[in-house]
């Protein structure tokens, strides 16, 4: 099922979003807005409604993208956002990894495809050249202690230009496809070769579990051994990056030798 509910001066080709798409469930329905205010908003509504596991939701540009911490996420035309609704029958704590599911996801595509050499950022970044090209925001909706549905939004920038399509802050810490490529890309097909990549590592999570995942997250993982600084919601500390663990914390080695984990925070680099 391919359902464009307002196509209005799109420049994505809608047509082009399923045709060829070789996944058994992830993107057997698609539904496309020229605009929407964030598709994880319209994605967790169509859940609620039911909507089923492989569901893709798609916008050429969103008004209101949402990122992690409650952060806006700016996404123009050019730009690749998406959320897809996955239904696994896990407890809440395993379907929170999704999140390195989809960051591996990318990671992969974008270095197989393009030859980039991108990396993935603890909790759920993908960088270039140290600077960020793909964010994701996964949601999950439980009932007592089973998942109902989780949410995984993409967002790569693609087709267009940071300095120009971004406020001026972010165009010194974000990158585009179009940036370290110098042209633009097929968007339509990288969004079935990214819908293909992400169906084959989630039957990997569900078959296998976390481990295998993980563990080809962590080698492309670039802060690991190296000095990072951590900003959480309260407090701002330097450590070692050691580790992520199986649970999906990051584990540092502070300044003053004590080992500790962490489940939320942003990472930077420390020269
Ligand atoms: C982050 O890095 O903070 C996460 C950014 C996630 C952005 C994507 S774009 C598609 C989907 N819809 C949203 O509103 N957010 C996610």
């Amino acid at each position: 099922m391919f359902v464009v509910v307002d196509s209005m001066s799109a420049k994505l080709k809608v047509n082009q979003l399923q045709d060829g798409l070789c996944t058994k469930r992830v993107g057997r329905s698609i539904l496309f807005s020229c605009r929407s205010k964030s598709t994880n908003e319209w994605a967790k509504k169509l859940a609620t409604y039911g909507a089923e596991e492989g569901t893709v939701v798609i916008a050429a540009t969103q008004t209101r993208g949402r990122g992690r911490l409650g952060r806006r996420w700016d996404s123009p035309t050019g730009g690749l956002w998406f959320s897809l609704i996955l239904r696994p029958k896990l407890n809440p704590r395993e379907a929170s990894k999704l999140t390195f599911v989809a960051g591996l996801a990318v990671t992969q595509v974008l270095r197989e495809v393009f030859g980039l050499n991108a990396e993935t950022k603890w909790p759920n970044d993908v960088l270039v050249n140290g600077r960020k090209i793909c964010g994701i925001l996964a949601e999950m909706n439980t009932i007592g202690e089973t998942v109902n549905f989780v949410v995984v939004g993409v967002g790569v920038n693609a087709n267009f230009d940071v300095e120009k399509a971004l406020p001026e802050q972010l165009g010194k810490v974000a990158t585009s496809l179009e940036n370290e490529l110098g042209r633009k890309i097929h968007l339509e097909k990288l969004f079935r070769t990214l819908l293909e990549r992400l169906e084959n590592l989630y039957e990997l999570f569900l078959k296998e579990g976390f481990d295998p995942v993980l563990e080809d997250w962590k080698n492309y993982a670039g802060f690991l051994g190296r000095q990072v600084e951590i900003t959480g919601r309260t407090e701002k500390l330097i450590g070692f990056a050691l580790d992520v663990d199986n649970e999906g914390a990051l584990v540092l080695r502070l300044e003053d030798g004590t080992i500790r984990r962490f489940f939320v925070g942003d990472v930077s680099l420390q020269a």
